[in-house]
């Protein structure tokens, strides 16, 4: 395996779990520190021991939550090279029945802990040149029946990563985005399952936003992890305000 993340500094959220940990495991594979933010104590600190990282506890809906993760790990790794906004959580509810609270609670953690985590590590990305990736979700730029909080804040992240594209810029500071479509992680099985919600809305949702491709398993974590990986690399370094999906072709139509 290519060396692409030597000496790198990384710091991704979400790692304890799904796509998170699939690209944890693939930056330190390729050579990078680690350092990973997440709720889930217990499961950052497995993978974090497993990679010979670091894990902090963060809870995305706090906002003052991202300035002190950077905080702690540029004491950790001395800078960062590389944001990976990995954390985030799904929630059904159409536009007719979500309620204030999980509209609230989804852009909070899904949309609102990304711009304060970004906004905290420019400064540090700025004296590294360093980059940021984020993961939305293709029911960010086409909708999914049923997730409206959902879309909405995956949509800010798209747009949240062009503008920091366009205005980091000037100081050699890549943003690029990768919208997965479904992915075989905890959270896709959960949200397939749905027990807290109407299967009618799951039945529409899923027959609106199945894969184009046939004959194909279902994507992989570590599928998402590479496409991160490659965004986040010199290979990619012509590449910011990129919006990468990879969905199977469910956006096709
Ligand atoms: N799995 C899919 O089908 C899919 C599709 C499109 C986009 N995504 C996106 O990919 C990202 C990862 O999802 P996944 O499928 O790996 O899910 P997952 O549930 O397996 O992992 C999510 C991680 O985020 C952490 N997290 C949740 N709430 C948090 C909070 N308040 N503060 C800090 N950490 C928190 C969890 O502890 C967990 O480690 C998410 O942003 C998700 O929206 C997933």
């Amino acid at each position: 395996m290519n060396k692409r993340f030597e000496g790198k500094r990384v710091l991704l959220t979400g790692g304890a779990s799904g796509i998170g940990r699939a690209t944890a495991k693939r930056f330190a594979a390729e050579g990078a520190r680690v350092v990973i933010g997440d709720i889930d104590e217990a499961g950052a600190s497995k993978v974090a021991a497993m990679l010979g990282g670091h894990h902090v506890f963060y809870d995305a809906s706090d906002p003052a939550a991202g300035k002190t993760l950077v905080e702690r790990c540029s004491t950790i790794l001395g800078g960062i090279d590389v944001l990976l906004n990995i954390a985030g959580i799904m929630t059904w509810g159409r536009v007719e029945d979500t309620s204030v609270a999980s509209w609230q609670r989804t852009l909070d953690i899904d949309l609102s802990a990304v711009f304060y985590l970004t906004q905290a590590a420019i400064p540090i990305l700025v004296e590294s040149r360093g980059c940021i990736v984020n993961v939305s979700s293709a029911g960010g730029h086409h909708p999914v029946y049923g997730t409206v909080a959902y879309g909405v804040a995956k949509a800010g992240v798209i747009a949240l990563t062009k503008s920091t594209a366009l205005e980091m810029g000037r100081h050699g500071v890549r943003a690029n985005v990768v919208c997965p479509g479904g992915v075989a992680t905890p959270m896709h099985e959960k949200t397939m399952s749905a027990a807290d919600f109407d299967m009618a809305v799951l039945a529409e949702a899923s027959a609106r936003n199945m894969p184009k491709l046939a004959g194909v398993e279902a994507c992989t974590p570590e599928e998402i992890a590479v496409a991160i990986a490659y965004l986040a690399s010199d290979d990619a370094r012509y590449a910011t305000g990129t919006v990468l999906t990879i969905d199977g072709g469910q956006t096709t139509g």
